[in-house]
C-alpha cells in the first residue's frame, strides 16, 4: 500500500484543482440538476462534474482503488485502499452563493463502511478562502502548511457547532439535542459544510462539533483531521440511521458525550 503521506498529497492535489472548478463554475451562475432524498436536498450540476473530475483523476493514476462518492456512488477495489469523496460539501451554500462550501476527499483503508475502515488521509479544500487542510495518519493536521491542534481548554464556554439533516421531521430531536449541549457553550455556529466543521475543529477555531445522521463522504477526512490534531471523534448509535457525530478535545468531547446523556 502507498503511504500516508503520498495519499495526502495526492488528495491535496486533487481537492484543489476540483474546488477550483466547482469556484468557476459558481461564479458562472449555478443550475440546479435536482432535489435527492428531500426538496431541501438539492445537487447541482456542478457538484456532479466536480466528482467526474475528482473520479478521472483517481481512475487515471490509481485504478486499483475502490471508489465511494456522494454523486456516482462506487464500489470496492483491489488494493485495499478506498477514495471517499464529497465533490462539494456545503451544496445548499454553494448554491446561496455563500462561501462555505469544500471539495473534500479522503483515503481509508478498507472498504467504504466507516464501522471499519481506518483513514489513511484527507484533504479539505476551501476554494473561495483558498483554505487547503490536510491529514496523513501518523503526520498530524496541516493548514496551508501550518500544523494544527484542537483546543483544549475552554473557561469562557466552548464555541460548538452542528448541523441538520435535510428531512424535516428530524429536526426536532435535533433541537433537543442542542438544548441538552448548550449549557456547555458559550455560542452554536451552523456553518453548513460537515468538513469544514470538522477542518475547523482541528483548526482551533471550533472549540468542538456534533452532528447526526451525516453521511460517511461529509465526515471521512474531517475525521483524520481532528485525530490527527490531536482530538477525539466518535460515532454513537453506530446500528441507527441516524449516528451521532461528537468531536472535540478529549475534555470537551467527555462533556459533550455526558450532556447528551441527560434528560431535560
Ligand atoms: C451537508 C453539509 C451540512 C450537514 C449535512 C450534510 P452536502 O452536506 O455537510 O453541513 O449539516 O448533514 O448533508 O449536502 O452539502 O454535501
Ligand atoms: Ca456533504
Amino acid at each position: 500500500m502507498t503511504s500516508a503521506s503520498h495519499l495526502k498529497e495526492f488528495a491535496a492535489d486533487i481537492a484543489r484543482e476540483a474546488g477550483e472548478l466547482a469556484r468557476r463554475r459558481r461564479a458562472e451562475g449555478v443550475s440546479l440538476a435536482a432535489t435527492k432524498s428531500t426538496l431541501a436536498d438539492i445537487v447541482t450540476e456542478a457538484d456532479r462534474e466536480v466528482e467526474a473530475l475528482i473520479r478521472a483523476r483517481l481512475d487515471a493514476e490509481r485504478p486499483g482503488d475502490g471508489f465511494l462518492g456522494e454523486e456516482s456512488g462506487g464500489g470496492d477495489g483491489t488494493t485495499g485502499v478506498t477514495w471517499v469523496v464529497d465533490p462539494i460539501d456545503g451544496t445548499v451554500n454553494y448554491a446561496y452563493g455563500m462561501p462555505a462550501y469544500s471539495v473534500s476527499i479522503a483515503a481509508v483503508e478498507g472498504s467504504a463502511d466507516p464501522n471499519s475502515w481506518r483513514p489513511l488521509a484527507g484533504a479539505v479544500y476551501a476554494p473561495v478562502l483558498d483554505e487547503l487542510f490536510t491529514a496523513g495518519r501518523g503526520e498530524g493536521a496541516w493548514l496551508n502548511g501550518v500544523r494544527l491542534a484542537v483546543t483544549d481548554e475552554t473557561p469562557a464556554g466552548a464555541l460548538l457547532a452542528t448541523g441538520f439533516g435535510y428531512d424535516p421531521s428530524t429536526h426536532d430531536g435535533d433541537l433537543l439535542t442542542v438544548r441538552q449541549v448548550m449549557p456547555l457553550a458559550r455560542d452554536l455556529r451552523r456553518g453548513g459544510s460537515a468538513a469544514l466543521d470538522l477542518s475547523y475543529v482541528a483548526a482551533g477555531r471550533l472549540d468542538g462539533y456534533f452532528e447526526r445522521g451525516l453521511r460517511p463522504w461529509d465526515f471521512a477526512a474531517g475525521f483524520l483531521l481532528v485525530t490527527e490534531a490531536g482530538g477525539i471523534v466518535t460515532r454513537l448509535d453506530t446500528a441507527s440511521a441516524r449516528p451521532m457525530l461528537i468531536a472535540a478535545g478529549a475534555p470537551l468531547h467527555a462533556r459533550i458525550t455526558g450532556a447528551l446523556d441527560k434528560e431535560i
